[in-house]
């Protein structure tokens, strides 16, 4: 594997400036939430770092590049193949980074649609992809609070926004954004009805 300076100057070559910016602010916000709640601080460096580094493909490609490297495509995926760039920075974490973890490569896997079973690090990724200081929309603020606090409360409220986004926008769900909103809405209910 190589070094975080190595890989931020190959994600830097790689990247439009503007996704190599972005990139680096869900670092830095994904580091302070690995500090706030205690996740492996090197998995979560890594798999920040690089979670967009699929964007390197351009969209238009994805689908012909996906088929190449034997990366098995969902209906979803068909239909929107922007979301292939998280399949395809798995690939060129381990083949151009050198990532081998799994859990960081989870990470990056589940960065653009959740799952049902993330793991602190997932979530921490996912979040601060979500809440980087460069991000707004509607009630973000407290977003930004709620996640110092509780990862799960707040990758509900992240479901329900992109939810609320695809059915505005009439586009796909993805089936693990609906496996991982429903675990965790059944996780709460069974905690509320215990009080
Ligand atoms: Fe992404
Ligand atoms: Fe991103």
């Amino acid at each position: 594997m190589l070094t975080i300076k190595e890989m931020e100057a190959l994600l830097e070559k790689a990247l439009p400036r503007k996704r190599f910016e972005h990139s680096i602010a869900v670092y830095k916000t994904a580091i302070e939430l690995a500090k706030i709640h205690n996740a492996d601080m090197e998995k979560v460096r890594v798999a920040s770092l690089l979670h967009d580094c699929g964007r390197e493909i351009p969209t238009r490609d994805n689908l012909l590049k996906a088929a190449e490297l034997n990366i098995p495509i969902d209906e979803v995926e068909a239909n929107q193949p922007i979301l292939l760039h998280a399949k395809l920075g798995v690939y060129l974490a381990q083949h151009k980074y050198g990532v081998e973890d799994k859990e960081t490569l989870n990470a990056i896997l589940y960065h653009t649609t959740g799952a049902a079973g993330m793991s602190k690090i997932d979530m921490i990724v996912y979040l601060a992809d979500l809440l980087e200081p460069k991000r707004g929309f509607f009630g973000i603020e407290e977003m930004r609070q709620l996640v110092k606090v509780d990862l799960e409360r707040t990758m509900m409220k992240a479901y329900a926004l992109t939810i609320k986004y695809l059915l505005e926008h009439d586009l796909l769900i993805h089936s693990n954004c609906i496996f991982g909103r429903n675990e965790l809405a059944v996780k709460f209910k069974k905690m509320n009805q215990t009080f």
